[in-house]
């Protein structure tokens, strides 16, 4: 009987241990973690609230000043470029590329956005700003009309998966010389030597309110145009890299004719709004 009793015990103690067992099993597991002194990093949360950073959307974007882009974006403006390619091709030893020929150019090869924003030459004539060009970032789509609350289909700054309305900035800068608007016989190159090599032959006169736009050191301009033309035609079709030039708005000037050109009609009598700057005017009044 004692047997028995003492045979029971074990049993049932074997079977609530196997219970146990079988449920400890069951029940969830803490993870292994390796011992260590460090909290988790939080990194994706915060890559994440950077990306949504409301000073990649409207309105906040037309107000942020770049010490805000640059809190986040320092590469742009701290990067060299490479000294050799991957190939091993030191950059030094390539030839130089056409715009890199030009006689405003000056340093050794430099990234897009160091010569636009910090260059000497850039300082000089220019006070490009990042919003400027970068007028928002949808990180979501980067399509227009995507999202409920992505740039509508109608809006032309977002052109698809660009960052930046090229229409509205590089081609100011970029475009061809417009010389068939000017009655010249043909483009720069060809005749700059019997107009003198100077703008200033005609644009002391004509179309004298210019540059009034707070991207654009309209003075500094003036001044460096008249030690060479090439500071305004680099601009004005030197640096091109559009087929077409730039539709400029046409800024009354004071010995305007009455009578518009016909490829002038419809064209903006004043610069766009967002860059408007009447406290700065380049030439004479
Ligand atoms: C809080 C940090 C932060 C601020 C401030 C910020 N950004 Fe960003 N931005 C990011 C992050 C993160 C990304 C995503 C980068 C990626 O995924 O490669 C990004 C992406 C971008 C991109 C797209 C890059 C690409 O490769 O697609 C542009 C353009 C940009 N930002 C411009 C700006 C401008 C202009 C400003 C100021 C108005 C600004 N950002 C302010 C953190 C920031
Ligand atoms: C002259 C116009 C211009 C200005 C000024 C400018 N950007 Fe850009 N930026 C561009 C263009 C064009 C791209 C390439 C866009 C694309 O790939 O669609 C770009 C790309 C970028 C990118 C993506 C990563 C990269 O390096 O390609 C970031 C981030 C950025 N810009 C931030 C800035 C910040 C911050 C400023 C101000 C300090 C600034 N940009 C000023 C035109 C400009
Ligand atoms: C307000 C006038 C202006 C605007 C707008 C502008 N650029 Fe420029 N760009 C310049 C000037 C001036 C230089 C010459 C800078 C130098 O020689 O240091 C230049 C140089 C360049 C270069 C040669 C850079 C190098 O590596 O040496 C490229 C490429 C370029 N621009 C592309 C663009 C693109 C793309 C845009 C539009 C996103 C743009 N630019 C908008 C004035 C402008
Ligand atoms: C022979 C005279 C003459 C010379 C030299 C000349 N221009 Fe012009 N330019 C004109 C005339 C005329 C117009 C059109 C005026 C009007 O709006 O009716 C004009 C218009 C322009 C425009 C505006 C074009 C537009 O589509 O609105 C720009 C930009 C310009 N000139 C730049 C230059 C630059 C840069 C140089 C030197 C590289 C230069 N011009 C040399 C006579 C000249
Ligand atoms: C750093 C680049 C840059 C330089 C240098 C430059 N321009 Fe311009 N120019 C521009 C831009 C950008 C505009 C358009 C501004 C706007 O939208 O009002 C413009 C506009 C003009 C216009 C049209 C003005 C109007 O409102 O009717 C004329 C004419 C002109 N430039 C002639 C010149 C002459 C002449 C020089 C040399 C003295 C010169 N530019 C130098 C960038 C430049």
């Amino acid at each position: 009987m004692k047997q028995a009793l003492v045979a029971a015990a074990l049993t049932l103690l074997a079977s609530v241990g196997f219970v146990w067992w079988i449920a400890a099993d069951m029940a969830p597991r803490k993870a292994f973690a390796p011992p260590s002194a460090e909290p988790p990093p939080a990194a994706e949360t915060d890559y994440l609230r950077a990306v949504y950073s409301p000073l990649h959307f409207r309105p906040a974007i037309e107000t942020a000043n770049d010490a805000q882009c640059l809190e986040c974006h320092r590469e742009v403006l701290d990067d060299p470029v490479r000294s050799a390619a991957l190939s091993g091709l030191e950059t030094d030893a390539l030839p130089a590329a056409w715009y890199q020929q030009l006689s405003t150019y000056t340093g050794a090869q430099d990234t897009f956005h160091r010569r636009h924003l910090v260059t000497p030459l850039a300082k000089q004539l220019m006070n490009l700003r990042c919003n400027t060009c970068h007028q928002g970032h949808d990180p979501r789509e980067e399509a227009p009309g995507a999202t409920a609350d992505s740039a509508g289909q109608d809006e032309r700054g977002f052109t698809l998966r660009k960052q930046v309305n090229s229409e509205t900035t590089c081609l100011k800068c970029h475009g061809q010389f417009p010389w068939p608007f000017m009655g010249l016989p043909g483009p720069w190159e060809t005749h700059r030597v019997e107009l003198g090599n100077n703008c200033l032959l005609c644009h002391a006169a004509i179309r004298t309110k210019r540059h009034a736009v707070n991207y654009l050191n309209a003075a500094a301009i003036e001044q460096a145009a008249q030690e060479s033309a090439d500071v305004c035609y680099g601009c004005h079709g030197g640096r091109a890299w559009y087929r077409i030039s730039y539709p400029y708005p046409r800024t009354p000037w004071p010995e305007m004719p009455a009578e518009t050109p016909e490829w002038a009609q419809g064209r903006p009598t004043q610069s766009e709004a967002r860059f408007l700057n009447p406290a700065a005017q380049g030439a004479q009044p």
